[in-house]
């Protein structure tokens, strides 16, 4: 990028929480980034300035037809006091797709990578330390034009705002229960559910309830056609060991395409595991746990990182994995991909960019 980012510094600095008190998405950093779209201009103005409000028409696009992207990325603080970006090329690239889904312009990779990297450096010092907490980058793009006619908006703002962060579910690395729903479907082919996009998530929120109150951590989607293929998890795609077969549904445009599923997958092919990447169908994981031969479950996202399940309910019926207790193959991909993002071990992928 030619164009400078201008800084503005915060006048004043909030307090940051310690390590041991922080949750997720509930603590915001000092400062932002901030860029414009027009269509005559393309992207211009990169800037960081202090955190706070933006300001939008009433009738701002994003407002009524939800035209808005995101993504989700972290910053870890490694055993050597280095702060280092996971995979933020990935998450650009995926934050690009999801823009051209959604009729919004794409970022310059190179522009985007800049914005995490100066954004998180001018940060470092809210970048915790204690394993199980990060800094949490959210890089987000909004139609503001002021039109109330449906058409891809003329004019958008690209922001990052950054959070810092300890584990997404309270359960921690406990077991989480999820339900697999058949009532309500996320996402079909031809349809928007590879897009991170805003919609997917406020459509998700109605299920998402109905299994809280009956006492589960988050849904199991099943896919929109037949709703007996297993689609992902409200924020995370997910996994299974059977026999000794590990097997996750495929990209076919319903399901997110996950960095850490991408991760996981690639650790698990080095070191010789048997992975396919295929439909699987709920009546298939019951089989497999009625013979015995269901290991492991386990979820992959960045928020979650890597998350045992412990219990699948489906209609009425709960399957319970590996008698509750996180599995060996889980343990093993949370050890390996979080000894990456802390610098315990060697990161033989490139897949950390150092701030
Ligand atoms: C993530 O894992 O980064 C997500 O975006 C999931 C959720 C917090 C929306």
């Amino acid at each position: 990028m030619s164009e400078p980012i201008r800084i503005s510094r915060a006048a004043v600095k909030k307090a940051r929480p310690k390590d041991k008190d922080l949750t997720f998405g509930t603590v915001f950093t000092d400062h932002m980034f901030v860029m414009d779209f027009q269509e005559e201009k393309g992207w211009y103005d990169p800037r960081i300035e202090p955190y706070g409000p933006l300001s939008l028409d009433p009738a701002a696009a994003v407002l009524h037809y939800a035209q808005a992207v995101f993504d989700g990325l972290k910053a870890f603080r490694g055993k050597d006091g280095r702060v280092r970006l996971f995979r933020p090329q990935k998450h650009i690239e995926r934050m690009n797709n999801s823009a051209r889904r959604m009729c919004i312009p794409p970022l310059d990779p190179e522009t985007a990578l800049r914005s995490l990297v100066e954004l998180v450096g001018l940060e470092k010092e809210w970048v915790p330390s204690t394993v199980g907490t990060s800094l949490y980058v959210r890089p987000t793009i909004i139609a503001n034009e002021a039109f109330l006619g449906v058409r891809p908006a003329h004019s958008y703002i690209y922001y990052v705002i950054l959070s810092p962060v300890g584990a997404y579910y309270p359960e921690g690395m406990n077991p989480v229960k999820i339900l697999v729903v058949d009532k309500y479907v996320r996402a079909v082919e031809g349809g928007v559910g590879a897009a991170k996009t805003a919609g997917n998530y406020a459509a998700s929120l109605y299920a998402a309830e109905e299994a809280k109150h009956a006492g589960f951590t988050q849904v199991l989607w099943l896919d929109g056609r037949e709703r007996k293929y297993l689609d992902e998890v409200g924020t995370m795609n997910i996994m299974l060991k059977i026999g000794d077969e590990v097997i996750t549904p495929p990209l076919t445009g319903t399901i997110l395409p996950g960095v850490t599923r991408d991760s996981a997958l690639t650790l698990m092919r080095e070191w010789g595991l048997r992975v396919a990447e295929r439909q699987v169908s709920i009546d298939e994981v019951a089989q497999a746990a009625h013979r015995g031969t269901l290991k492991e479950v386990w979820g992959t996202g960045t928020a979650a990182v890597i998350s045992p399940v412990g219990e699948l309910a489906y209609k009425g019926e709960r399957i319970v994995i590996n008698e509750g207790k996180i599995g060996a193959l889980t343990q093993k991909l949370y050890d390996a991909i979080v000894g990456i993002q802390y610098a315990t071990a060697p990161d033989t992928h490139g897949w950390t960019v150092p701030v």
